[in-house]
């Protein structure tokens, strides 16, 4: 039957590894939702628009043909047909991404692609910032990642071969962003289980994860 597992949480609190590995496990699509708002902000550097030009941002974003699969072990984003996954890691589209996910029209388009995408799915794994609080509000599970951020930094800059100290300051800027920003904060709902996944490996996490939808 339908069953929608909502996971949010901040950089590195290891969101993407987890949820993944989940889907696998139950047998279910995985959508990252991290990567469309860094595919729009690829679009829009492309664009050379004005970042801090919220019509302008919204417009690209409006036009832009996104395409995103749900195959958590293989999915891949195209913006009008070109692939872009190797790009919207980069260091260009991570300065950027905060930016125009505070956008409210750019996230009003993306949260409504989203939904599709959930009801298209029917089981599902959503990872994100906002999913249990906006996207997927009914989802059948919500779970909080946090980590300390020693431990966000580490992880992040041993999957990028970035400089710690960097990779640390990218990451508190990133979470000061993405939780202060007017439309769809960064946030943690109250029926959400929270899970500190420092001193925890992938396994005990999933496993963790899966005893809660079996209760
Ligand atoms: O690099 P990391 O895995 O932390 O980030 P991501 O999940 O790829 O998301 C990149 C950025 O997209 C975040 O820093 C947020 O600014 C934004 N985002 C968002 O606003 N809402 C979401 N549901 C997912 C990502």
């Amino acid at each position: 039957g339908r069953c929608v597992v909502a996971v949010d949480g901040p950089s590195g609190s290891g969101k993407s590894t987890v949820s993944r590995r989940l889907a696998v496990d139950l047998g279910a699509r995985y959508l990252d939702t991290g990567a469309m708002y860094r595919a729009i902000t690829w679009a829009v550097l492309r664009s050379g628009v004005d970042l801090t030009d919220a019509a302008a941002v919204g417009k690209v974003a409006g036009e832009v043909e996104l395409r995103i699969g749900t195959d958590p072990q293989g999915y891949g984003v195209t913006v009008d047909g070109t692939g872009v996954d190797q790009e919207i890691r980069g260091p260009e589209v991570t300065g950027a991404v905060s930016a125009v996910a505070a956008v409210p029209a750019v996230r009003a388009l993306l949260v409504a692609r989203q939904r599709e995408l959930i009801a298209q799915a029917g089981r599902i794994v959503v990872e994100g910032r906002d999913i249990g609080a906006v996207v997927a509000p009914d989802a059948d599970l919500k779970v909080y990642l946090t980590a300390s951020e020693a431990a966000r930094a580490r992880r992040r800059s041993a999957e990028d071969a970035a400089d710690v100290a960097a990779t640390a300051a990218d990451l508190a800027r990133r979470d000061r962003l993405d939780s202060t920003r007017t439309v769809n904060p960064l946030r943690q709902t109250d029926d959400a289980v929270e899970l500190d996944t420092t001193e925890l490996g992938i396994d005990e996490v999933v496993a963790q994860l899966r005893e809660l939808l079996t209760e």
